[in-house]
C-alpha cells in the first residue's frame, strides 16, 4: 500500500538526498507534492532547488509549492557557511524548466489535507517547521487529520548544532516547532542523536560515486561540498547526513530505534532558544508526544540510499 506522503523541505544537500530517495521510490510513496520553507537559505532559493531536484531525478509529474519566507516570529537564520550561496553547491545542476505552483504551499498543505480522508497523509519535514505549524494555525482542524510527522530536527544527549542546545530546524523557528510538538499529531523525531551516527565516510562517498548515474554523480559532488564545514567541525571520518533519515525510516523502520517520550519545546531563553527538552528517562510526567529515535543500522542506511539512488536517471 503506497503511503501518500507531503515532503517539507530547505534544500539543502541533505534535503536533496531525502527527496531523491523518495522521488526514486514511486512504489512506495505517492508523493503529493513538495513544499519549501525557508531555513538553509532564503525560501525562493530552497524553492528553485526543490525544483532543480525533482528534474535531476526525471520525475516531472511532481508539483512544487513554495511556503513561508520567514519564520513565525523571529528573523530568519540561514547556514550558506554549510550549503553554498544557492542552498545546494556542488554540482551544477542547470537552471529548472518546471515552474513553482502558483498556490501558496501552506494552503496546499490545508487544501490536501481538507480532501483527504483522515488518517491517509504523512508529512514529512525536511527543515523548520514553520509552514506545518501556519498551517495548523490557519486550519486547526488538519491536526486530527494528519497520519503523523516524520521529522528531522531536535537533539538530546548530542545537544545542539548552532547553539550548544539547539538543532537547526528547531532554531530557526522554535514557535512553529513548539505549535507542531503540542499539535496532539504522532510525530517520530530524527534527531541529531541519530543522524550523528549516520557518517558519510570516504567508503560510503565513494559507494555513492560507483552508481555511476546522474543522481548518484550530483548527490556526490553535493555531499563532498556539504561536508567540509562538519568535518571541519567535529573532526569525524564522515559528515553526519540528517534528512535522508526521514525518508529511510519511512522506507525501513526497522533500521532505526527509538523510545516514545515527551519532547517540549525552548522558546523563549536567551541561550537554550530551541532547545528539544527531551525527557528521555521519564521523569516530568509530561505526555508522550514523540517518537524519539536514538540510534540506526548506519550500514543498512547507506545501503539503501546506494539502493534507491540507483534506480534514478
Ligand atoms: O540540523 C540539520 C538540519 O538543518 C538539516 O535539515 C539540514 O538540511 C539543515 O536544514
Ligand atoms: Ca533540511
Amino acid at each position: 500500500m503506497k503511503r501518500k506522503i507531503i515532503i517539507d523541505t530547505d534544500p539543502g544537500q541533505d534535503d536533496a538526498v531525502a527527496i531523491l530517495m523518495a522521488l526514486a521510490s514511486p512504489e512506495d510513496f505517492e508523493i503529493l507534492g513538495i513544499v519549501a520553507v525557508a531555513g538553509n537559505v532564503a525560501l525562493a532559493q530552497n524553492a528553485r532547488n526543490a525544483l532543480k531536484i525533482v528534474e535531476l531525478s526525471g520525475r516531472t509529474d511532481i508539483k512544487v509549492y513554495a511556503g513561508c519566507e520567514r519564520p513565525m516570529r523571529r528573523t530568519l537564520v540561514t547556514a550558506e557557511y554549510v550549503h553554498g550561496d544557492t542552498g545546494l553547491d556542488g554540482p551544477n545542476l542547470p537552471a529548472p524548466t518546471q515552474q513553482l505552483e502558483s498556490q501558496f504551499g501552506v494552503d496546499f498543505i490545508i487544501d490536501t489535507l481538507m480532501e483527504h480522508e483522515a488518517g491517509e497523509i504523512t508529512l514529512a519535514t525536511l527543515g523548520p517547521l514553520t509552514n506545518i505549524a501556519m498551517a495548523l494555525v490557519k486550519q486547526p482542524r488538519i491536526a486530527e487529520r494528519v497520519k503523523e510527522i516524520v521529522m528531522m530536527g531536535g537533539g538530546c544527549f548530542e545537544g545542539g548544532n548552532i547553539t550548544p542546545a539547539a538543532e537547526f530546524n528547531i532554531y530557526v523557528d522554535p514557535d512553529a516547532a513548539d505549535v507542531v510538538l503540542r499539535s496532539g499529531i504522532h510525530i517520530v523525531m530524527a534527531p541529531l542523536d541519530l543522524t550523528h551516527q549516520m557518517q558519510s565516510t570516504p567508503a560510503r562517498l565513494e559507494r555513492i560515486k560507483a552508481i555511476g548515474n546522474r543522481a548518484g554523480d550530483a548527490v556526490h559532488a553535493m555531499l563532498i561540498f556539504s561536508e567540509r564545514f562538519d568535518l571541519q567541525k567535529y573532526q569525524w571520518p564522515g559528515a553526519p547526513l540528517h534528512d535522508p533519515c526521514v525518508i529511510a525510516y519511512l522506507l525501513k523502520p526497522e533500521l532505526f530505534h527509538g523510545r516514545h517520550i515527551n519532547v517540549v519545546i525552548e522558546t523563549a531563553s536567551e541561550h537554550t532558544i530551541g532547545m528539544t527538552v527531551a525527557d528521555y528517562w521519564g521523569v516530568t510526567g509530561r505526555v508522550k508526544n514523540v517518537q524519539f529515535l536514538r540510534s540506526g543500522d548506519a550500514d543498512g542506511f547507506y545501503d539503501l540510499i546506494c539502493e534507491r539512488l540507483s534506480r534514478l536517471p
